[in-house]
């Protein structure tokens, strides 16, 4: 364990959420705020490193070690509130420190996740404050950290991929020509293995505005007809990170293709390992046509999933961020949207997420052959 785990709070949330308003607004910075930025040292950096392929692992969910337990959610014991942020998706709990969970506590988390695809902690001041050391041991918990192939990082930690915003730059994938800044993705889905459990929080934050919107995939597929669902589980789409990497080579974001792009072969409807429920596997950003259909087919029922995906609010859940919130997803399940509605503010929005691999897609349809 990281000695930064036992690292005492140092501030109450009051005072924490000054410091966030007050640090977040580079103008105030330049009026001559002299009080450094807290999380500097966590500022992307772009090293010049290049990484090879990555290789198949044997990913062990922590979510299945959870099932085995008397009571897979005594990690919510000390809770103070535990609320739905809607029906289908979505709890936020108060009173729950993740930092001091133990490993049985952690399989504990991975398996709620699983279940409410995406839980929201507040106050954790002791999380955030214990610093890139602590991410990755917490990540590696969940299984192994992605590096991601062209995002900023804290300069020596590769495996903590960061958002960034500010009055100067942004080091976002952000797509500037378009009408929304809406854009539904489950994160790196073109690599062979893609996420898990995933962890995100902010270091700063503008005073209004930066919400994430999260969707359920397993609620977009039960709204489809049995006879429409049984197509798609034979169906298997290809994902790609071409654009992504063509993003940085035309200079935005930093420049940096630090791994060449791949794209692989998944279930369009997948199984989720441990809830066993099927989730819909297509994302606008990613997932670019469906295999061995022709062109239009395929054109038309992407198409059709992803306004599907864009216009089920029913199924959505907007997070609203506060000072010292973790947000957890299974990206196995769930897509989700930055909205990037504070460009004129001027204020930083800095995150920073942590991104354990999971399994290879397990299709949703019998037998259906994936390739190698
Ligand atoms: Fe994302």
């Amino acid at each position: 364990m990281s000695t930064t785990l036992t690292q005492t709070i140092k501030a109450t949330p009051t005072t924490a959420f000054s410091r966030h308003a007050t640090l977040s607004n580079e103008g105030e910075d330049k009026q001559g705020d002299t009080e450094p930025y807290r999380y500097s040292h966590l500022l992307p950096h772009f090293s010049q490193d290049h990484h090879p392929a990555l290789v198949p692992f044997r990913h062990i969910d922590p979510g299945q070690r959870a099932l085995a337990h008397s009571n897979p959610r005594s990690f919510l014991d000390s809770a103070i509130s535990i609320t739905q942020l809607t029906p289908g998706l979505g709890t936020e709990v108060h009173g729950v420190n993740l930092a001091a969970l133990d490993s049985d506590g952690r399989d504990q988390v991975a398996l709620e996740v699983a279940r409410r695809g995406l839980v929201v902690f507040r106050g954790q001041e002791e999380f955030i404050d214990s610093g890139p050391d602590f991410y990755r041991a917490w990540g590696r918990h969940f299984g192994r950290l992605h590096i991601h192939p062209t995002s900023g990082h804290p300069k020596g930690y590769p495996e903590i991929h960061l958002v960034y915003r500010d009055s100067n730059s942004t080091f976002n994938y952000e797509i500037d020509d378009s009408i929304t800044t809406t854009f539904w993705h489950s994160d790196v889905s073109y690599e062979l293995q893609p996420p898990g459990l995933t962890t995100f929080f902010l270091l700063a934050q503008p005073t209004s505005g930066g919400d994430t919107l999260f969707t359920s995939q397993v609620s977009t597929l039960k709204k489809l007809s049995p006879q429409f669902v049984t197509f798609l589980r034979t169906l298997k789409a290809v994902h790609s990170g071409l654009e992504q990497a063509d993003f940085s080579r035309s200079g935005r974001r930093g420049g940096i293709v630090r791994r060449e792009p791949v794209e692989n072969i998944h279930p369009v409807v997948r199984r989720h390992p441990v809830t066993g429920e099927e989730a819909l596997y297509v994302n606008r950003q990613f997932t670019r046509r469906i295999v061995g259909l022709k062109r239009e087919e395929s054109e038309n029922i992407l198409k059709f999933l992803f306004d599907h995906i864009d216009k089920s609010a029913d199924l959505q859940a907007r997070v609203k961020w506060q000072p010292n919130t973790v947000v957890l997803w299974d990206n196995r399940v769930t897509a989700h949207s930055a909205i990037v509605d504070y460009k004129e503010s001027k204020e930083r929005r800095h995150g920073a997420r942590i991104t354990p691999q999971a399994e290879r897609p397990i299709p949703a349809g019998e037998g259906l052959d994936l390739g190698d």
